[in-house]
């Protein structure tokens, strides 16, 4: 429950209502940076994974980092043998390892991620690596190919979930301000945008990222294998929002596999099904067995 409240009071100083004595406004919860649940494995790049497999990039969501979204995967990985490197990107904390990380403007944090994919590629000297996100950094796994060559050309598996390609909806608020007459969608917008621009690059209609997409011809490039894992149970960025409906590209709803999972947003980070797909989607296996978690809806 420590993450939901981390989750909680994250969203809530995006809407601007915490205050003081914190960081970006945000205030931290006493045994947020000592949990077993924070943290995530050193990058190591002399890392060799015995079974051969892709090195595995991944990358956190909105208001997180690479200590505390994808985190628990990273050891989950590490500790089954694979070769796994991470990155807090997006931040506008000047820290060498900030713990919010996500929320500048997309476009400036995609060059962040496509170079450091590109060295994960260069210093593992492994022609292709596998590339993973979580929410923002789902989208981030399909836009950073989808307008880089360099990468796409590196990207063997990108795993995506939960990601916004069709815009999201901040509860219901960007919708609420976008019917508004004008100027006022554009007035909220600078006031959101001031705390997170990256929650503006992503609105529905009229975000940057989100146009990008809906102009796309092509939104995977035809050598990645894609794999889009949604919930039924997301109320932030349903399934709807998530799926592209391109030949490499397969979308995944993890009550297929797992119908008591009630996983929501935050959750696919964290469950254990999400976990098992993933692992399945990258080393192709998709019909080995995966243990079933009976994920929260959050
Ligand atoms: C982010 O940068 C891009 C490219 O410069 C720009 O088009 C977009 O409006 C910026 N987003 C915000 C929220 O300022």
């Amino acid at each position: 429950m420590q993450l939901l409240t981390v989750k909680n009071v994250v969203l809530i100083s995006m809407a601007g209502i915490a205050s003081a004595k914190t960081i970006l406004g945000v205030p931290i919860p006493d045994g947020l940076f000592t949990g077993s649940w924070y943290g995530a494995p050193d990058n190591n790049f002399d890392c060799i994974d015995s079974k051969g497999r892709n090195p595995v990039v991944l990358f956190h969501g909105l208001s997180a980092s690479r200590e505390v979204d994808l985190n628990l995967l990273h050891k989950s990985l590490v500790s089954e043998g694979w070769c796994v490197f991470s990155k807090t990107y997006g931040s506008p904390i000047p820290l060498e390892n900030p713990p919010i990380g996500g929320l500048r403007n997309m476009t400036v944090s995609s060059h962040e991620i496509a170079d450091f994919i590109l060295q994960v590629s260069r210093q593992t000297k492994h022609d292709k690596v596998d590339i993973v996100g979580h929410s923002e950094g789902g989208v981030m796994v399909l836009y950073v190919p989808m307008t880089r060559s360099d990468v796409a050309a590196v990207v063997d598996h990108a795993v995506a979930l939960g990601p916004a390609v069709h815009g999201a909806h901040y509860f219901g608020a960007a919708d609420f301000f976008q019917s508004l007459p004008s100027p006022f969608p554009y007035l909220i917008n600078k006031a959101v945008g001031k705390l997170c621009e990256a929650c503006v690059d992503m609105e529905f209609r009229d975000g940057v990222i989100t146009q990008a997409f809906a102009a796309a011809k092509k939104i995977v490039p035809s050598n990645i294998k894609a794999s889009i894992i949604m919930s039924n149970y997301d109320t932030l960025v349903n399934p709807a929002t998530s799926k592209v409906n391109e030949v490499n590209v397969k979308n995944i709803i993890i009550q297929d596999s797992c119908p008591d999972d009630h996983s929501g947003h935050a959750n696919l980070a964290w469950s254990k099904t999400v976990w098992g797909l993933i692992k399945n989607e990258l080393q192709e296996t998709p019909n080995a067995p995966i243990a079933c978690d009976n994920g929260t809806p959050w």
